[in-house]
């Protein structure tokens, strides 16, 4: 596969810095360099940068750095890629109200729907009226789903997902407003109890299917706090009883044998709170995994 690394530095969206250095972990981890052992042709762009858009104020007075993150809005929703694989390097969640427009239209363009999958313990769907802790983070559902409209603040979506093609996995932390906004919308959704007691292979099998029934492109977006904070240090809004280390390799796995995702989002990893480099080296052994590393040689698509 032809991979590019598209740096998406962007920290205002959460509560505190760090995220700045979330591409620049993941490369000294060894991201490319393993991509390629396994076969893969990649490049690297570097980092994207935004510039501060001039947008009015908004009334909710907990918002904070909306003008930086409407830079970064748009300056991510405008990237074009010739690549199969664009893997996108945070950078904080709000990242994804710009890359995932941007496959959208990418996937638009070739006749095909975009589903998502959602791996996070945060439901991220808050609209610019309901966030109380202003972290833009905890927006981008709402924006790129277009459950709100957070014009003239942020630019319209380039494209929109149908919130019923989005599947999130992992949740543990969600707001009042959110759960209402989740039901309303008709995300599917599976919460840490629900893998607890079906296990996490059952659903994502089941959305799979879905996606190549649907002939959509996939992109993934996957925030670290999804894993356990025991074995992934590195985010600023952990959240206890995450996926443990096997569960998100076999998630990354079957991503691999199913060989639909079209895109990739790296969120949230803050290499300020990492201990030794482990969280980053962690995702780039998950990165792996979901692009052919695996223990014994077996056929992709075996679970059919
Ligand atoms: N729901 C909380 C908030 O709105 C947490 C959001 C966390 N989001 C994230 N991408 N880590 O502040
Ligand atoms: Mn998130
Ligand atoms: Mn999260
Ligand atoms: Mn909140």
């Amino acid at each position: 596969k032809r991979i590019e690394l598209i740096g998406a530095p962007v920290q205002i969206g959460a509560g505190r810095g760090g995220c700045l250095m979330g591409p620049d972990a993941l490369r000294t981890a060894g991201l490319a360099r393993t991509l390629t052992e396994l076969g893969h042709a990649v490049s690297d762009r570097g980092n994207l940068d935004a510039p501060e858009a001039a947008v009015p104020a908004h009334p909710n007075p907990a918002i904070h750095d909306l003008e930086r993150s409407a830079g970064w809005v748009e300056v991510l929703q405008a990237v074009e890629t010739e690549a199969d694989v664009p893997i996108f390097l945070g950078g904080d969640h709000l990242m994804a109200a710009g890359t995932v427009p941007a496959m959208a239209a990418r996937a638009q363009a070739r006749g095909r729907p975009l589903h998502v999958l959602w791996l996070d313990a945060h439901s991220d769907i808050h609209t610019l009226e309901s966030t109380e802790s202003g972290n833009l983070h905890g927006t981008p559902v709402a924006y790129f789903t277009g459950q709100a409209d957070f014009r003239p603040h942020f630019p319209a979506p380039r494209a929109t997902v149908a919130p019923e093609s989005i599947c999130m996995i992992g949740l543990r932390s969600v707001d009042p407003f959110e759960k209402r906004a989740l039901t309303r919308a008709g995300v599917e959704v599976h919460d840490m109890r629900a893998i607890d007691e079906h296990g996490i292979a059952a659903p994502l099998r089941a959305f799979l299917d879905r996606v190549r029934d649907a002939g959509a492109d996939l992109h993934v977006s996957f925030d670290v706090d999804f894993l356990d904070p025991g074995i992934a240090p590195a985010v600023g809004t952990t959240v206890p009883g995450g996926a443990t280390f096997r569960e998100a390799h076999l998630v990354m796995e079957m991503l691999n044998d199913a060989d639909l995702v079209t895109s990739l989002d790296l969120a949230e990893l803050n290499p300020f709170l990492d201990d030794r480099g482990r969280t980053a080296k962690l995702l780039v052994d998950l990165v792996a995994s979901a692009f052919g590393k695996s223990v014994l040689d077996r056929p992709t698509r075996s679970r059919t």
